[in-house]
């Protein structure tokens, strides 16, 4: 694997393994000289073959880890990354664990933040919208498989197009955001395996932003928080858009690798 350019070798080598052989990391530990099947072997020889062509373990696998849950993940969604925990991070602590709230969470991809957020708020329920179908069908999936799905609403529509004014006590948004020109450049496993869709964010990086800051603002309650994800160096034209669409409170927000990474704010409140 690290032959073939693979940024992790061991890591994805020992996810692979763990796979292949139905054991867990702990298994393995423990026992760590258990022989594999014949059928086990030419599984993990598969998935290394796989590996090797630059496909990501999370599809290989199908599934792929987010905050505390397991989504399931395909060609047709963006696999869910750690640094979008970040929007959770900043979020949860604005709302008690038995705040009855609404959440919508727009390009909602494979579900990870609607899920991770009505996971953690059990009296919280949302509406995931995106544009592709097929990244729906994902979302109701997991929605389903995670218990979640009598609290999760999933539409299909062009950001906030046919959603009502002031309907959300929250809105959070892991846009497209990799200016155009720079995706041909990207590492195989995202440029050749995530979609497109989830990935483009037009000339300057910035252009879903452009749309999403006047309708966040449209469909969030008076005095009602946002949260933001974007990209390396748009921490301020991502302010300065929101600013413009009359958000306050507006503050910029870090991943755990110290990079800026979520933007917070509110709309006013009434009065
Ligand atoms: C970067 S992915 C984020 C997925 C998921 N929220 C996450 O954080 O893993 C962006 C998502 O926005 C969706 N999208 C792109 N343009 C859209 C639009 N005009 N309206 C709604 N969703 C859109 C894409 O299909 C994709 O699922």
């Amino acid at each position: 694997l690290a032959a073939a350019g693979v940024e992790s070798p061991v890591s994805d080598a020992r996810l692979l393994l763990e796979a292949a052989a139905g054991a867990s990391r702990a298994d393995i530990l423990a026992e760590p000289r258990r022989p594999l099947s014949g059928e086990q072997e030419a599984l993990l020889e598969a998935y290394l073959a796989r590996r090797e062509t630059r496909e990501p373990v999370s599809r290989i696998l199908g599934v792929r880890g987010f905050w505390k849950l397991m989504l399931r993940v395909n060609a047709d969604v963006l696999s869910p990354r750690p640094e979008s925990e970040t929007i959770l991070d900043a979020v949860l602590p604005w709302f008690e664990v038995g705040a009855a709230f609404t959440v919508l969470d727009l390009g909602v991809g494979s579900g990870a933040l609607l899920l991770a957020m009505l996971a953690e708020r059990p009296a919280a329920r949302g509406l995931g919208v995106d544009v592709s179908e097929e990244a729906l069908a994902v979302a109701r999936d997991n929605a389903a498989h995670l218990g979640l799905a009598v609290r999760a609403a999933f539409l299909r529509t062009d950001w906030t197009s046919g959603l009502a004014d002031h309907g959300f006590d929250l809105v959070v948004a892991n846009p497209p955001y990799i200016p155009s020109s720079v995706i041909a450049g990207l590492a195989p496993e995202v440029r050749d395996h995530d979609p497109r869709l989830a990935l483009d964010g037009g000339l300057d990086g910035l252009a879903a932003y452009r749309e999403l800051a006047p309708q966040i603002m449209r469909v969030l309650k008076a005095g009602a928080r946002f949260a933001l994800e974007f990209g390396p160096g748009q921490a301020s034209p991502v302010a300065e858009l929101m600013a413009a669409a009359g958000a306050v409170e507006i503050k910029v927000v870090k991943d755990l690798g110290d990079r800026d990474r979520v933007l917070t704010g509110s709309k006013k409140a009434l009065g």
